[in-house]
């Protein structure tokens, strides 16, 4: 889940969608990938109550990740949490040997314990951000419904494609999601269009709606398809995590 624009619903985005995998029975990790530590405060963690969280797996080769790992209160969802420390990280990583692999290798340890792993990444296309896209297939685009938000996700393919040229050739823009639609007014509506002429189909049909049901969701730290089950944006992240799927995004 990469965007380098703050606060367009990455990390809703990441709980939301993988508890929406989880209910359709897939295994899913959740890799909190943000020293901010939103996903972890999502999903009940204190993130700085942990000793052992995503930075200790990047930078100590004696803690394995299976120490970091964490099951959480929601069926068939794991996490690898994250917090402040993991800001040290992008210093530390900068005089690694193969600096841009750290979270591949990690993660290709519990690779097979589950369906589907989606990485949480912070509001920066640095040294973190291209270890995420290094590790990945594929990468989920979301997207606010405002057009000077278009103007940063040119920047991001280009980020996409360097990585894809130098360090990871399978990887692939699985889509691209509007958030915080607002089915009322043109402005949306216009940024969606805008959107397909620039990306086609890579775009998803499923659009996420402007909410408030969300914010009260991360209050009580869970994912929406369990805070308010029938409600229209919990329909929203199932609709998308069925496309997810039968676009190959997700076994
Ligand atoms: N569809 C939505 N409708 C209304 N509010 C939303 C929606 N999605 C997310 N939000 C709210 O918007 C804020 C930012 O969302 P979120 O934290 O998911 O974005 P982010 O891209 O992860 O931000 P950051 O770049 O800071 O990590 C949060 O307060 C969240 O509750
Ligand atoms: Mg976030």
């Amino acid at each position: 889940m990469v965007n380098q624009k703050g606060g367009v619903g990455k990390t809703t985005s990441t709980i939301n969608l993988g508890a929406a995998l989880a209910e359709a029975g897939r295994k899913v990790l959740l890799v909190d990938f943000d020293p901010q530590g939103a996903l972890s405060a999502g999903l009940g963690t204190n993130p700085h109550e942990l000793d052992v969280t995503v930075y200790n797996v990047l930078m100590d080769r004696k803690v394995s990740i299976q120490d970091a790992i964490q099951h959480t209160a929601i069926e068939n969802i794991d996490l690898l949490p994250a917090n402040i420390d993991l800001s040290a990280a992008e210093v530390q990583l900068v005089n690694e040997v193969a600096r841009e692999q750290v979270l591949d290798r990690a993660l290709r340890k519990v690779s097979d314990d589950y369906d589907v792993i989606l990485i949480d990444c912070q509001p920066s296309l640095g040294l973190l951000t291209v270890n995420a896209l290094t590790a990945a297939h594929g990468v989920i685009i979301p997207l606010i419904c405002e057009f000077f938000a278009l103007r940063a996700v040119a920047l991001l393919v280009e980020t996409i494609e360097k990585v894809q040229d130098r360090l990871n050739p399978r990887l692939q823009i699985d889509g691209v999601l509007a958030t915080m639609y607002d089915a009322r007014t043109l402005h949306s509506r216009e940024v969606i269009a805008r959107l397909v002429e620039a990306f086609g189909d890579k775009v998803f049909e499923t659009v996420i709606k402007r909410t408030i049901k969300f914010a009260d969701a991360t209050v009580a730290a869970e994912p929406i398809t369990s805070y308010a089950a029938n409600h229209s944006g919990a329909d929203a992240y199932r609709s998308l995590a069925k496309e997810l799927i039968s676009r190959g995004g997700a076994p």
